[in-house]
């Protein structure tokens, strides 16, 4: 089995995850880091036992023992930077949303194209027993002609960084682009994109909020400037169509999770609760009809991952993003196209926010014309002023 050696670029609170992920998957060795703040970056590295470290990325670009490496910052920082890695030539991992805005998402895409690399989006709830039954369900048509689905994510209270957990740059639009769509959206969304195929899409309206109140303190901290809550609707061709409402604070119960519906039955994700020694029982709703009576199933898939490992050595390949980014690199399995799923991904997020905006439905051919760059073009740091190029970089 190939070794995987990886470089990480930032090493905030996701970058603590993915450590964790990869140290779960055999033969992968962590190299290098990098983050500009060289106390944090000191104490990741201890922690993790990472022997190269660095507050400058660009250094860290310039090693060759490099199998890919994995861009762990603010959304705003994604295209700069994950650009400057595959001008590298390196391959890419990015966190999600692949960027701040469409425009900076599809100049990503771009790139992979350009300099010939890979490019994987960290989507992870396209992954895992769930995930796995359900494209079962949909490919062998147990659901006949789907027509729509419900994207949904719900917390009652969980503004990041002014409701408690996260840094304060996640509710600023100048580092993250937007809020609760962004944040928990994408997950959702990209998850029934894969379901369906990642449809085109013709045409989306929405619109976001931020209506309650949140501690003053914490709000000029942050500069909070972000929705609290999305909702939209999305046509596709094909007479398909998405309803989507995501929210990180409302006045409100719990949202059902999301859900596909056809002509010959339907399904809806649930929670995973915890069980005493780790996950509980994980059940997918399948909806059908017998002999004419509305039907339920509740299909057991607790054990799938342990069975299916054992006939297919791949699987383990399919239970995370991470994973999968790992068998992809060792050319183990084909990967499954987080690109093309995360710009659709971002393209519906863009059609709302310029639906909001405008304040009326957008089609989706608008969207590359009215979609602007945020990237963030400079930061200062210690050792001076990174610049990073306007499009196109190369
Ligand atoms: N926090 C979460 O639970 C979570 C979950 C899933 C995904 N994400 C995604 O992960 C990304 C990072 O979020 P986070 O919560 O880890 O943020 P964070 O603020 O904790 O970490 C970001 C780090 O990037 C560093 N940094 C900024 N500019 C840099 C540069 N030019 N070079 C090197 N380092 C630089 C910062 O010093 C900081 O340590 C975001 O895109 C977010 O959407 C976060």
């Amino acid at each position: 089995m190939k070794t995987i050696r990886i470089g990480l670029i930032g090493t905030g609170i996701i970058a603590h995850q993915h450590v964790a992920n990869y140290r779960k998957i055999p033969g992968v060795e962590l190299v290098a880091a990098c983050d500009l703040d060289r106390s944090k970056l000191e104490t990741f590295c201890d922690q993790y036992s990472i022997p190269v470290r660095t507050t400058d990325y660009r250094q860290l670009l310039e090693r060759d023992d490099l199998d890919a490496v994995d861009v762990c910052l603010h959304n705003n920082l994604h295209a700069p930077i994950s650009n400057a890695v595959m001008a590298a030539g390196k391959n890419c991992y990015c966190e999600k949303p692949m960027a701040g805005s469409y425009k900076d998402a599809v100049a990503m895409k771009k790139a992979a194209e350009h300099f010939g690399v890979k490019l994987h989006i960290q989507l992870n709830m396209m992954y895992g027993p769930q995930v796995n039954a359900a494209k079962k369900l949909v490919e062998r048509n147990r659901l006949g002609k789907l027509y729509h689905a419900r994207s949904y994510g719900y917390r009652r209270r969980g503004r990041p960084y002014v409701d408690g957990y996260a840094e304060k740059e996640f509710n600023a639009s100048y580092w993250a682009g937007h809020g609760a769509l962004y944040d928990m959206g994408v997950y959702h969304i990209s998850q029934l994109l894969y379901l369906m195929d990642t449809p085109p899409v013709k045409r989306i309206s929405g619109s976001i909020y931020q209506e309650l109140a949140m501690d003053e303190g914490r709000r000029k901290t942050s500069g909070f400037d972000v929705e609290e809550l999305g909702v939209g609707l999305v046509h596709f061709e094909d007479d398909l169509t998405l309803d989507i409402l995501e929210s990180w604070a409302i006045h409100g119960g719990p949202f059902p999770m999301s859900s596909l519906h056809g002509s010959e039955g339907g399904l809806q994700f649930t929670e995973s609760p915890a069980g005493p020694k780790g996950p509980g029982k994980q059940v997918l709703r399948y909806f059908s009809e017998i002999e004419g009576y509305p039907a339920e199933s509740l299909l057991d898939v607790s054990a799938e991952a342990y069975r299916q490992s054992k006939i297919d050595p791949n699987h383990g390949y399919y239970q995370d993003s991470q994973a999968h980014w790992i068998g992809v690199l060792r050319g183990a399995i084909e990967p499954i196209d987080t690109p093309k799923i995360a710009l659709q991904t971002m393209l519906i997020s863009e059609g709302i926010f310029l639906s909001e905006q405008l304040k009326r439905e957008i089609t989706a051919d608008e969207i590359p014309e009215l979609s602007q760059s945020i990237a963030v073009r400079q930061q200062e740091t210690d050792f001076g002023t990174l610049d990073y190029p306007p499009y196109p970089f190369y």
